[in-house]
């Protein structure tokens, strides 16, 4: 009887939680005009729960109240919501595959143009760009890096990450195909490493909302991992449909590793190029 009693009352908090994160996202999005609303509350109810603490509240709806009244809180808690987690080469097999089986497709092309959604602090982006020009290809490649977090976007137009994590990105290089000397691309400083500004010649880092914006250009290529796995179904689908939308036939999409186009509503319209790493081929309908 008791373990039923603590069970019940488990869930009832936990319904009383994910009612005050839905006021707190409804709140977020009527005053400060970011939609969270259909993200996945299971992921992000962590990083409000540990803001909660850090700012000392006793629980979502004080915060809520207090975002609402301080708005010198929300740029601070925007930071941690955004979840902005990435490496250079993340994932080395699936940069291995970019460059083994996808850019020698797009190299028939007369000019490329590549859309990174989600691309956080660049590191991903960088990785592109080394790909691209080991493959000969920068010259007539446009990439259009983007994420809705312009404190992100800056450090990605910086290019100057730590250097303390350039081991792992030499592994990661290495791991994924590549013979150059990785120190060739950067500068290393006391404690930080420049990325070379040559690698950032094409492309250009702009704020986009996958959640409220739409489609912007037409392009060959997509890359947005490890972003769809913060969002709902409903918001999933919506960026999904905006990639379609923005793909050629032949186009070609990537996701993250725990990410998939099954079970979507743009699956009947992709096939898989590489399965194991997520990257599928729009079909010519
Ligand atoms: C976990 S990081 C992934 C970064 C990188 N793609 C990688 O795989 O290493 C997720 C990124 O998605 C961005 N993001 C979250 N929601 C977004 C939205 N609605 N529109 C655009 N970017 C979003 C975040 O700001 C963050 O930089």
């Amino acid at each position: 009887m008791i373990a039923e009693a603590k069970h019940l009352a488990g869930v009832a908090e936990d319904f009383n939680e994910n009612l005050e994160l839905e006021l707190l996202f409804e709140a977020i999005n009527s005053k400060y005009g970011f939609d969270f609303r259909n993200y996945s509350n299971y992921l992000l109810k962590k990083q409000v729960l540990h803001y909660v603490a850090q700012i000392g509240c006793a629980n979502i709806s004080e915060l809520t109240h207090r975002l609402i009244y301080e708005p010198n809180l929300f740029p601070q808690f925007f930071q941690r919501l955004s979840i902005n987690t990435t490496e250079m080469f993340r994932d080395p097999d699936f940069y291995h595959a970019l460059r083994d089986k996808v850019l020698p497709l797009l190299a028939e092309e007369e000019i490329i143009k590549i859309w990174h959604a989600g691309c956080s602090t660049g590191e991903e982006v960088y990785s592109l760009a080394i790909l691209l020009r080991e493959s000969g290809i920068t010259q007539k490649t446009l990439v259009y890096a983007t994420d809705f977090n312009h404190v992100v976007l800056e450090k990605a137009r910086a290019g100057i990450y730590p250097v303390h994590r350039i081991k792992q990105y030499t592994r990661n290089y290495q791991a994924a195909g590549g013979e150059a000397p990785f120190s060739q691309y950067y500068t290393a400083h006391y404690n930080f490493a420049q990325f070379n500004p040559e690698l950032r010649q094409n492309i250009i880092f702009a704020n986009h909302n996958l959640a409220t914006e739409d489609t912007f250009a037409e392009v060959n290529l997509i890359l947005c991992r490890n972003v769809l796995i913060y969002f709902n179904p409903f918001l999933q689908n919506r960026a999904l449909s905006l990639f379609r939308s923005s793909l050629p036939p032949a186009g070609i999409l990537c996701l993250g590793k725990s990410e998939t186009l099954r079970f979507t509503e743009i699956s009947d319209d992709f096939d898989e190029l590489v399965p194991e790493q997520k990257i599928y081929r729009k079909k010519y309908s």
